[in-house]
């Protein structure tokens, strides 16, 4: 159960999603750079998954869903344990996890970048904030008493969370449940896709082969998270906190503009004083391309 206060929608949303919904929707494509443990970028491509909170129809999927109570400013996108991605951001957040850490469960909260390039509106959109990583098995329930860092995941993302206007809040917030909506983000995933979760290690020299027993394996499908081990194990949602997003609209070569839009720090930005408080106000400067 969450206890998230009101709070406004972001003032890029609209027209972000517009962009997006033009392109390709929950099918986009953009770039998602970290900072390694040693402070070097990395980059890499990943497909966009949707905002937190609003989980996209698919008729394939037929588990039952959240109440639609919550929504966020927070682009989704999945990733597995053993990427090099997510132990960047484990490794520059805050708590400073170590490898082990990354692949056990939920954390992160590192920085991270992402840009998508909108070819029909000609708009590219650069996002840079937190990254948070929540993994099934850790993210609810009776382990979390002892997992601060699931807590912590918790925290930082309910912040972005507010709750959808018209919906019956009050009634049904106490069915809201984290773990359901990490798993119908794997359901809607196509089952080849679902079975990437149980390949062998990611980067892992051939030489060095695959986990066999455990059921390593290329080309493999999967079903529900619930009943895949391995695939759970390795599967993650990965968050994007928002802190400073920035459109860039080139498609009058004559006229080209630029918009920065940051998070007041007095309105919650998680670097500001406030840190528990819910994310609130954006502030937006026009700039010179
Ligand atoms: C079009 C495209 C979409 C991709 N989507 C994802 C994705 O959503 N999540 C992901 O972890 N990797 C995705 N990948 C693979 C990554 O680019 C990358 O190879 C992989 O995540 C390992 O990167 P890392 O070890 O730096 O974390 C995608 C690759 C391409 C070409």
């Amino acid at each position: 159960m969450l206890h998230c206060t009101q709070i406004s929608v972001a003032p890029w949303k609209k027209t972000f999603e517009d962009h997006l919904i033009k392109t390709g929707g929950t099918s986009a494509e953009f770039t998602i750079a970290s900072v390694t443990a040693s402070g070097l970028p990395s980059a890499r491509m990943c497909m966009y998954r949707g905002f937190w909170g609003t989980l996209p129809k698919n008729k394939h999927n037929q588990l039952p869903k959240n109440p639609d109570i919550y929504e966020s400013d927070c682009p989704v996108f999945v990733t597995d344990a053993r990427m090099s991605k997510v132990y960047d951001v484990f490794a520059t957040g805050k708590a400073k996890g170590d490898l082990a850490q990354s692949r056990s469960g939920s954390g992160g909260g590192g920085p991270i970048e992402a840009v998508f390039w909108f070819k029909d509106t000609k708009v590219q959109w650069r996002m840079r904030g937190k990254c948070w990583i929540m993994a099934a098995d850790d993210i609810e329930g009776e382990d979390d008493r002892q997992n601060s860092e699931a807590i912590t995941v918790r925290s930082e993302v309910s912040r972005f969370m507010r709750i959808r206007e018209g919906s019956h809040y009050t009634e049904r917030n106490k069915d809201w449940s984290w773990r359901q909506e990490i798993e119908n983000i794997f359901e809607n995933l196509s089952p080849m896709m679902r079975g990437s979760f149980k390949n062998p290690p990611p980067r892992q020299p051939l030489l060095q082969g695959k986990d066999e027993q455990s059921g390593e394996a290329l080309g493999q499908t999967a079903g529900h998270l619930s009943e895949e081990n391995l695939a759970r194990k390795n599967f993650r949602v990965a968050i994007i906190a928002p802190e400073q997003v920035e459109a860039l609209h080139l498609s009058d070569a004559a006229k080209p503009t630029r918009q920065i839009w940051t998070l007041a720090e007095e309105a919650g930005n998680p670097g500001g004083d406030q840190q528990r408080k819910s994310i609130g106000k954006w502030t937006k400067v026009d700039t010179w391309p």
